[in-house]
């Protein structure tokens, strides 16, 4: 069992180790009161950060997005890195939770706050082999909602999370453990938090971050690794009919890697155990 490790960052880009089971955060921080921040969530496996450019790279973007401060990377970067240095002995796969707030609500230094939380994962086996049920459900959004409506947020990665609980809580009382969320003009965007990867007419499609979805990075290590096997990707809107007809379905994000879509709507979703198992094998050893 891998103990979780907690550093806190201080304004001044100071990295400092903190006790993870004592409270750390003010009751007036604007994360917790509004939910107004960033958050990234890191798989480490073997020790090894995976992704760590592109998640940083997101960092910037969502903070961006939300006109907070400007992270510093090489600050975080180098909080990730000690973290799993500090860890006591590695599972084979822990988690890295990257949060950075807007601070204290009337604070004159209106000083962001950050800190970088490891902590043990695993037990995904079941879902990465058996798959799971998943229902789509509206997100109330039309797809080009990034653009008229850029203050939604829609492909920042906030801590306002709320509505995707709500969403896995609605999924549960139909029986299933996750969604794909749907645009009011009927695209698919994407889970509460993953990525939807399409098996269609041979091609593995995704949906565009132009449609006001998260990038995903655990869906863009995997496009490369079709690729780098001769496979065929592509970006595009996906229709709600096109995901029902598809030879397989995923849902990709950092801590699960790939699932496959077992059944969607209640009805049973064809699947390829042996392109899952390769994925699997292939993101794990990243
Ligand atoms: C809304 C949303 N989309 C997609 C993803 C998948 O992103 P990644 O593969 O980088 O974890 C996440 C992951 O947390 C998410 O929250």
């Amino acid at each position: 069992m891998t103990s979780p490790v907690l550093l806190i960052i201080d304004p001044a880009g100071t990295i400092a180790t903190a006790d993870p089971d004592a409270p750390q955060v003010s009751v007036l921080d604007l994360g917790v009161t509004r939910g107004d921040g960033v958050f990234e969530s890191i798989g480490v496996v073997g020790g090894r950060a995976q992704a760590l450019e592109p998640h940083l790279t997101r960092l910037a973007r969502s903070a961006a997005m939300l006109d907070l401060p400007v992270p510093d990377l090489d600050v975080w970067r180098e909080a990730v890195l000690r973290s799993i240095e500090l860890a006591d002995d590695t599972a084979p796969e822990l988690l890295v939770k990257l949060v950075y707030t807007r601070g204290i609500e009337g604070s004159a230094s209106a000083a962001p706050t950050g800190w970088v939380h490891l902590f043990e994962a695993g037990g995904f086996d079941e879902e990465r082999t058996a798959g799971i049920a998943v229902v789509t459900l509206d997100r109330g959004y039309r797809s080009d909602v990034r653009d008229t409506s850029p203050w939604l947020l829609q492909g920042a990665k906030t801590l306002s999370y709320a509505v995707n609980k709500a969403a896995l809580r609605e999924a549960a009382r139909r029986g299933a453990d996750d969604v794909i969320f749907v645009s009011t003009d009927g695209i698919v965007l994407e889970g509460p938090n993953s990525t939807v990867i399409a098996l269609l007419d041979g091609v593995y499609v995704t949906t565009p971050d132009s449609l006001g979805v998260l990038e995903g990075t655990t869906q863009a290590a995997f496009f490369a690794d079709v690729e780098s096997r001769g496979g065929s990707t592509a970006y595009r809107a996906i229709t709600v009919d096109e995901l029902h007809a598809a030879t397989a379905l995923w849902l990709a994000s950092s801590g699960r890697q790939i699932a496959p879509v077992a059944t969607l709507d209640g009805e049973p979703v064809a699947q390829e155990p042996a392109l899952t198992a390769a994925g699997v094998e292939a993101l794990l050893a990243r």
